[in-house]
């Protein structure tokens, strides 16, 4: 449907690319500090000394207790750097990458009309959370030849954070 892409065609790759690295930066810079802050935008919750507590302590494959709002906040600004290449809701068009819309517990390469490589289509892959967690993490570790360009997420539990926000988002 014309209207419902967010970006004109003229936004091509590099202006992306861009707007990627600038995000990247923005999340990254403040990741490897344990300390206060989540980053310059992070919304460390409250005052306590340590930042977002929950989020951090919620270690990488924990099963999701309920949805965590401090984590829930941390992975939509962390969806951020997904945006420029998917959707997530019900019938909204593909971008570079696939929509994403119930993408936890599908089998991976299963959206029609979008092409997916032969990687990921013959990885026999199911997006677990902890298989999605894998793959955000390094996703040519996972599928190898995959052509998803992301540089991955270093933090389990900036993954963890993530993958709960897009089970919410993606419904
Ligand atoms: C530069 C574009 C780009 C970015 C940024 C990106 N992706 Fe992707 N993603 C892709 C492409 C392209 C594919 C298809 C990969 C293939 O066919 O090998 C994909 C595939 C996927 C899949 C598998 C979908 C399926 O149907 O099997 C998931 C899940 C996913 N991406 C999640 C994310 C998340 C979450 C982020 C943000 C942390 C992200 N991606 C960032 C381009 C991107």
């Amino acid at each position: 449907m014309p209207g419902k892409n967010r970006y004109p065609p003229e936004f091509g790759r590099t202006a992306r690319a861009a707007l990627l690295a600038g995000l990247m930066f923005a999340l990254t810079a403040g990741a490897d500090a344990p300390g206060p802050a989540t980053g310059p935008m992070g919304q460390a919750s409250g005052s306590i000394p340590g930042g977002s507590a929950n989020a951090a302590q919620s270690g990488s494959e924990q099963p999701r207790a309920e949805p965590d709002p401090a984590a829930m906040r941390r992975g939509r600004i962390l969806f951020l750097q997904c945006t420029a290449c998917h959707s997530l809701k019900q019938g909204e068009e593909h971008k570079v990458g696939p929509n994403l819309h119930r993408v936890i517990g599908a089998p991976a390469a299963h959206k029609p009309g979008y092409v997916y490589t032969d990687s990921l289509k013959e990885s026999g892959i199911v997006w677990s959370r902890q298989n999605l967690s894998r793959f955000l993490a390094d996703p040519y570790d996972l599928v190898p030849g995959t052509s998803m360009v992301f540089i991955g997420i270093q933090r389990g539990a900036d993954r963890a954070a993530l993958i709960a926000y897009l089970e919410q988002a993606t419904r």
